[in-house]
């Protein structure tokens, strides 16, 4: 197999039928698991979905997005300090980790795994999808998964060989996100010359025009991620966080 190049990494949504054994997931996810963690606390479950009923059930919590059902394997990856503070009850020991900092350490973890998984997988050959929507219905995929209090479920990822291999998608240049020393602020030359290259592009003309829209940031501001919805999602979630135990107010 070649050198996997990560610059030319992309996104895979379409999965052919070839099956992903669960030995083959467990022997990735162990490599992944060397990634940092935390004091080492390892902060994380990982769901693995592979039932077609189940993947039925938890489509509809990712709003149908088809990679959930197309994907041969499903992962939602967890924030767990469940695990980690039933060692410290049975060991004489009380945990404080009920709270919005420790939520945000094993939220840490989680993604650092999840990206660390996923680059294992991308080396083999395999193509992944991030899905977000996991802290959007997350209340419904606590229920489906029998998800306990300091478990979360944050992001998932569908997982398979890939069936075509899309377009790359297009980076900012690095310049755009560095700083030196210090951060220094942008003003509207940089800005446009940091994005300007994306309203050029034909595809995102495109985008621009059957939305409706004068530029491609509105396309986002009023319709992919509006204010509305983030403060929707965002009172949901601390809902959530209240649920399984991280906020106690
Ligand atoms: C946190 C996160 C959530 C994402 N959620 C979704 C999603 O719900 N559906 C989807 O199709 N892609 C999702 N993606 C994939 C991005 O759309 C994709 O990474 C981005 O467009 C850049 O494309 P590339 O990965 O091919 O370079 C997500 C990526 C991240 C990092």
């Amino acid at each position: 197999m070649d050198k996997f190049n990560f610059s030319n990494r992309r996104t895979i949504r379409k999965y052919s039928d070839k099956n992903i054994p669960y030995e083959k997931i467990l022997e990735m996810l162990e490599t992944a698991s060397h990634a940092s963690t935390t004091g080492n606390m390892q902060l994380y479950s990982v769901v693995i979905t592979q039932d077609k009923e189940q993947k039925e059930l938890l489509s509809p919590l990712h709003f149908n997005q088809p990679m959930i059902k197309g994907a041969p394997v499903v992962m939602t990856f967890c924030v767990d300090y469940n695990r980690f503070s039933k060692w410290c009850e049975y060991s004489d020991a009380t945990p404080g980790y009920d709270n919005f900092h420790s939520f945000i350490s094993a939220a840490l973890d989680t993604v650092i795994i999840a990206q660390q998984f996923c680059s294992v997988a991308e080396s083999e050959g395999l193509g992944i999808c991030y899905i977000g929507t996991t802290t959007y219905n997350a209340n419904g995929i606590i229920d489906l998964l029998n998800l306990p209090k300091l478990t979360v479920p944050l992001i998932t990822i569908t997982v398979g060989y890939p069936a075509d291999i899309p377009q790359m998608s297009d980076r900012i240049d690095v310049n755009g996100f560095v700083h030196n020393e210090k951060y220094s602020d942008y003003d509207i030359n940089n800005i446009s010359k940091i994005y300007g290259y994306k309203e050029e592009m034909e595809e995102n003309k495109h985008f621009i025009a059957e939305n409706n829209k004068t530029t491609l940031a509105q396309v986002f501001t009023d319709i992919r991620y509006t204010k509305e919805n983030n403060i929707h999602i965002s009172k949901e979630f601390m809902n959530v966080l209240k649920r399984q135990g991280f906020i106690n107010e």
